[in-house]
């Protein structure tokens, strides 16, 4: 198949029993292209800053950090490396190395829950994504310019107090990501991102830029690399690990699935380092742009999932093109949701095909239209809910909205819990030979030294954090 005409990820579902015929990435360039298109999204330029702003900056960050090196690489690399052994759906690939290796059914079950996650994360994902859809049309109206920090948090609150316009952006959202998940062989989604992710990231260059050129460039360094561990809760820490696991979309199948289509000459280890560097790139980058504009402006860091809504539009309304940025930056953002969330809905879609030998047409409809409903309970959450704590009597759950918990229970528990599994499955259980050829770095120190990683580090890790919110 040839490389810019077809993408296989989205295209096919690969339910026979035989994967000879298996359409394959093209190039490792290719696979690096879908992989970073669901990784980069709105965790990284709206969740990453908002969450290290409620967290308190540099130790938060520094956590993050090491999940990122010492969890999110090495479940990427074994999840990818699942995915290309069994080169299959999630499902499929777990069911059918389960069974290579004779170990039990129940590993399925990552599958399924990986499913249910991904259910789960679109129905909010794609309010957000709508709030960056309107803000496309108030850069390009010119509702910026030379506006105050109070009016631009006006528009924000209007924006969150009307669920009517509100479920409009989700509602185009939705339809958008149906759209192409529907269509399957999705010509021009590769080159789309190949030629849109440079430019964002271009786009954040300059708005780090602008940042420099506030007097507060150096506060907004310093709070977010300048650790302080008085600031650090357990629940901060358990935040850090949920989020390595949403930014880099892990522990739920999604990296399993596009690793099935990756030629066996890639190298895993290679192309997982290269996908998480860019993603954390891209939201340190987010965060130096927006935390020098929030010192500038005198405005709170832990303002939660309002913050770059309410402190970019600042910039842009000062700085010189500033439409024109502020416009295609809001774009730019829709179209990193969009290449996230077509990855949330494709393992919904898979299922229904595999499953209930629905069309990939319907299966997106149903599926879509599902989630689509599930994302009024955000939506209300946001204002006529927002008073509704649906397990408000328990301590950790005090004062969340349905739209909180949807997103703790997910980034927090779900995803980690994935992740944990995938880790144990290839540290454990997966055969050792399969590993070895899979990573293809040897047996070596390199090798030894990330099995001994995936075995014991990243699983204590998980369980430690764990723990200690439990207790
Ligand atoms: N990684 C995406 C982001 O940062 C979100 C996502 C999570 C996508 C899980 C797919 C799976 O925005």
């Amino acid at each position: 198949m040839t490389e810019l005409t077809q993408n296989p990820a989205i295209g096919s579902a690969a339910t026979d029993d035989s994967n000879a015929g298996h359409p394959m990435w093209s190039s490792r360039l290719a696979f690096i292209l879908a992989a970073s298109g669901s990784a980069v999204g709105l965790g990284n330029i709206w969740k990453f800053p908002y969450i290290t702003g409620e967290n308190g900056g540099g130790a938060f960050v520094l956590v993050y950090l090491l999940c990122i090196a010492l969890i999110g690489i090495p479940i990427m690399v074994a999840e990818v490396a699942i995915g290309r052994r069994g080169g299959r759906s999630p499902i499929n690939s777990m069911r059918q190395l389960a069974a290579r290796d004779g170990l039990s059914k129940r590993w399925v079950w990552i599958g399924g829950m990986g499913m249910i996650a991904s259910f789960l994360i679109l129905s909010f994902y794609s309010v957000i994504g709508g709030w960056a859809l309107s803000y496309v049309g108030n850069s390009a109206g010119g509702l910026f310019v030379g506006a105050s920090s109070d009016s631009i948090g006006a528009l924000f609150g209007n924006l969150l107090s009307d669920p009517y316009t509100l479920l409009l952006w989700h509602s185009v959202f939705m339809v958008l990501v149906i759209m192409i998940v529907a269509r399957g062989v999705s010509s021009g989604m590769e080159k789309a991102i190949n030629i849109l992710m440079p430019i964002l990231f271009g786009l954040l260059l300059v708005m780090v830029g602008y940042a420099m050129s506030t007097d507060s460039f150096a506060a907004g360094f310093q709070f977010l690399f300048t650790p302080d561990f008085s600031k650090l809760t357990t629940e901060g820490v358990l935040t850090a690990l949920g989020h390595a696991f949403f930014t880099l979309s892990l522990g739920m199948g999604v990296m399993m699935a596009y690793g099935s289509y990756l030629p066996k000459n890639v190298s895993i280890v290679k192309t997982a380092f290269t996908v998480s560097i860019l993603d954390t790139a891209v939201a340190l980058l987010a965060g130096l742009a927006i935390f020098p504009l929030v010192f500038a402006n005198g405005m709170e860091a832990g303002a939660g999932p309002g913050l770059i809504f309410q402190t970019l539009p600042i910039a842009f309304g000062q700085m010189p093109g500033g439409v024109f940025f502020g416009t295609l930056f809001f774009i730019l953002l829709v179209v990193a949701a969009v290449t996230s969330a077509i990855s949330l809905l494709e393992p919904v879609v898979e299922w229904f095909e595999e499953q209930k030998g629905i069309s990939r047409r319907k299966g997106a409809l149903i599926g879509g239209l599902s989630i689509w409903a599930l994302g009024i309970t955000t939506i209300l959450s946001l204002n006529e809910w927002s008073g509704f704590h649906p397990l408000g009597m328990f301590e950790r759950f005090e004062g969340k909205t349905i739209f909180d918990l949807l997103d703790y229970v997910t980034a927090n528990l779900m995803m980690p819990l994935g992740g944990l599994f995938i880790a144990l499955f290839v540290g454990w259980f997966m055969s050792k030979q399969a590993a070895e050829n899979e990573l293809s770095i040897g047996n070596g120190f390199a090798f030894k030294l990330f099995m001994f990683i995936l075995r014991f580090i990243t699983p204590a890790a998980v369980l430690v954090v764990f723990v200690y919110n439990l207790m």
